[in-house]
């Protein structure tokens, strides 16, 4: 059984608001003219393209503003969609936090901290699991589905060589042991659906922003990594549930 993206009727981008997330909206709107995309985002100022974009698609895209990390928010817009009696046959979550005004991603032991541990858990790790107790029940029954969320293949612990960066290093490493977890819960429930973590390549974006200048890894444009990443989920066999996925086609490490 094969999860094929042109037979998807609804779209669900988590994190929409700018960066890969904004850019994946775009793809598939301009990819499946049939098709309705839903995005969430957070920050008003920083999301201004993709409202915009709402405005003048209103029947085509539809947008949320939730904080995800507050669980009521998320259950609430999951019974609002529930009872439109609709169905959700991708969702990707595009949300992720390296630094912010508090804090960059630690160099050395001497700057970890539990406060930044914790937040970046927080939006790295948990929100995903949560998205999935809530989501879960607009996923198609009878019809293949994907279950797909942006992780980073420093989140491996295989390929970890140069260490540093401990929060969202260890934050994406639970996030992947989470998204196995919920591999094999919705395989026990019998869904047809691929859940994976993917590693969307080195992409400019204010997440990468300070870090690309002298980077060894090829940089792509938020468009490109939009584009890369929607070809590595179309198609693909419901039973390659739970793999690690790269924008190139390689299988990471766990
Ligand atoms: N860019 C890269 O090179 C790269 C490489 C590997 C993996 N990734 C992953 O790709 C994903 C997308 O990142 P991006 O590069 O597109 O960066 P981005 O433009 O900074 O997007 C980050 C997203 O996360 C949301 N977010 C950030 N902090 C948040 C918080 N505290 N609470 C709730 N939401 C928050 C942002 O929404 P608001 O601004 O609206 O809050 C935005 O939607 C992330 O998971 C990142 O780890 C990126």
């Amino acid at each position: 059984m094969k999860f094929e993206l042109y037979k998807g009727k609804h779209f669900f981008i988590w994190g929409g608001g700018h960066g890969i997330g904004l850019a994946l909206v775009k793809e598939l709107l301009a990819r499946f003219p049939e098709a309705k995309v839903f995005s969430s985002y957070r920050d008003e100022q920083r999301s201004k393209e993709l409202i915009d974009l709402s405005y003048s698609l209103k029947d085509r895209l539809e947008i949320f503003r939730i904080d995800p990390v507050n669980e009521s928010e998320l259950f609430d817009l999951a019974v609002d969609l529930k009872s439109l009696h609709m169905e959700i046959d991708l969702f990707i979550n595009c949300i992720g936090l390296l630094h912010n005004e508090e804090f960059q991603p630690e160099k050395s032991l001497r700057s970890v901290s539990m406060d930044q541990f914790m937040e970046t858990f927080k939006v790295n790790s948990v929100v995903t699991a949560l998205i999935a107790k809530h989501f879960e029940r607009l996923l198609p029954s009878k019809t293949p589905s994907a279950f797909i969320v942006l992780s980073a293949r420093v989140g491996s612990i295989g390929d970890n060589k140069m260490g540093g960066w401990y929060s969202y290093r260890a934050s994406k490493a639970a996030l992947n042991m989470i998204l196995q977890n919920i591999a094999v819960e919705f395989k026990r429930k019998r869904l047809q659906c691929l859940v994976a973590p993917i590693h969307p390549g080195t992409t400019k974006t204010d997440l990468s922003a300070p870090f690309i200048e002298n980077t060894k890894y090829r940089l792509h444009e938020a468009e490109e990594s939009a584009f890369n990443i929607l070809n590595q989920i179309d198609n693909r066999s419901i039973e390659e549930t739970g793999s690690f996925l790269s924008w190139d086609g390689e299988n990471i490490a766990w």
